[in-house]
């Protein structure tokens, strides 16, 4: 599974956000170790604070599947009426909910919609992520 491939699925994975309040459309990728791939988008709420992140949607559904080791997530994001975006980064609770499961050689690609991307390590994206000390 290359970069490219990755970011080709979580852009198609955008296309089925949930985004009437923000209009911004977001569509994650994940790469288990097991060689399975989860999407996820955004899903969002009139109430707002219910709203799912496409990350976190991805996780929840790998987790939620037995899945527990992760290798790559692919981020795609922008305007649900445009179809060129630069890129767009994790929020910080998805951040943590990346912590809470995988390790921090993780690697984010972080992709625009022409495949321009680059990737980033978890360790980067959340350096001082919350602990149960
Ligand atoms: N959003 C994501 O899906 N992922 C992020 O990491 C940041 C934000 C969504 C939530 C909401 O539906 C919309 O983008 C605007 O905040």
């Amino acid at each position: 599974m290359d970069n490219q491939e990755l970011i080709r699925i979580a852009l198609s994975a955008r296309d089925a956000a949930y985004a009437p309040y923000s209009g911004f459309a977001v569509g994650a990728a994940l790469l288990c170790k097991s060689g399975k791939i989860y999407t996820g988008c955004n899903i969002e709420s009139r109430s707002f604070s219910p709203t799912c992140c496409a990350e976190r949607t991805a996780f929840f559904k790998a987790i939620s599947e037995g899945e527990r080791e992760f290798l790559t997530i692919a981020v795609v994001g922008g305007r649900k009426d445009s179809a060129d975006f630069g890129i767009c980064t994790p929020c910080g609770v998805c951040r943590q909910v990346m912590s809470e499961f995988c390790e921090k050689d993780f690697t984010i690609i972080l992709s625009d919609s022409r495949f321009n991307f680059k990737t980033m390590k978890l360790e980067e994206l959340l350096p001082f992520g919350f602990e149960l000390n």
